[in-house]
């Protein structure tokens, strides 16, 4: 069997690069291209630490197209982004690795979108692991588009609790009038990887002393982004393992090497764009109450020491 093609759309951000450097070295993978949106960081951030992270493991052949500045139709996120939030903790501006050489390319993210998949001839899956504005707005341009992609994994959303608020998870959060368009778009096979599942794939200090004993690039910097971001969730966000932090983005990637690694169920999901205390709140039916029919799969469970053996075995 031939390499599985795939196009990462990200926010780049700690966990967007692990998910950028598993696609783009998985021998099984073929990483079309990168997408970068709004999100982490305001997006020309996210497009130079994609670069940065694509030539510090010397795939800088892999095309970066910038797209979407702010909300599809908003003026800005529902609480707009400040100096020292939870996203400007965890992620920052720039990533701190060596200034990008490489250059994005001339196109939008969008066009590069629409009419990559127009012209597909072959399965490309498409891997939202950020706000969904880039996803929406190829819809809005081209309404073919939900037709076009045979099929979404995307990290996003929530049902126990949120990250943002306490209901909303930050890509579904950031833009959830994108958000309810995908989800009602007609994709005809989406899964949702919320933090209901990433948070049961934790990665600790342990694992990224395995990883740094790799000696690669790789490896050197998924600890160093999972060790920052061990140390802010330590902070403000302790997850159930101390000294662990979710790497939510990554866990989309190894899922389509290891489909087990998650535990999936069919549910109908709507996005919440009201509500001074549940905007962005993924409303997942899992008690069948509503009238709409499943719309994706939702992962509520996964194999952590898969999800970690997957990132050691491929950045070893
Ligand atoms: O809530 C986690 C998600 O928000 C991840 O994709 C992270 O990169 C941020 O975009
Ligand atoms: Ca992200």
């Amino acid at each position: 069997m031939g390499k599985q093609k795939l196009i990462l759309d990200v926010d780049t951000g700690t966990d967007d690069a692990v998910a950028v450097m598993l696609a783009a070295l998985h021998p099984d993978l073929e990483l079309v291209g990168v997408t970068t949106v709004n999100g982490n960081a305001e997006v020309r951030y996210c497009t130079e630490n994609t670069l940065r992270v694509l030539d510090a493991i010397d795939r800088s052949d892999i095309p970066v197209f910038e797209g979407q500045r702010k909300p599809l139709v908003r003026d800005d996120f529902p609480v707009p982004r400040f100096d020292g939030d939870l996203t400007d903790k965890i992620h920052g501006k720039y990533l701190d690795v060596a200034p990008a050489s490489s250059k994005k390319q001339q196109g939008h993210a969008v066009e590069f979108l629409v009419e990559t998949y127009r012209n597909a001839s072959e399965e490309i899956i498409l891997v939202p692991v950020a706000p969904l504005t880039n996803i929406a707005a190829a819809l809005v341009a081209e309404p073919k588009f939900a037709d076009w992609v045979p099929r979404i994994v995307l990290m996003g959303g929530a049902h126990l609790h949120g990250n943002t608020t306490p209901s909303a998870e930050f890509n579904i959060w950031a833009d959830p009038e994108a958000a309810r368009i995908v989800f009602a778009a007609g994709f005809a096979d989406i899964t949702m990887v919320p933090l209901d599942a990433t948070h049961k794939a934790l990665v600790t200090l342990d694992d990224c002393k395995k990883l740094r004993s790799l000696g690669t690039a790789a490896g050197r910097l998924t600890a160093q982004f999972t060790e920052h971001r061990i140390g802010v969730h330590d902070e403000i966000q302790r997850m159930d393992i101390a000294h662990s932090a979710p790497v939510h983005d990554a866990l989309c990637i190894a899922h389509l090497l290891h489909p087990e690694v998650i535990t999936l169920e069919e549910h109908h999901v709507d996005v919440e764009c009201e509500g001074r205390l549940t905007v962005g709140q993924t409303v997942i039916d899992t008690r069948k109450r509503g009238r709409g029919q499943p719309n994706c799969k939702v992962a509520f469970d996964a194999d952590a020491g898969l999800f970690v053996d997957t990132l050691i075995k491929t950045f070893s």
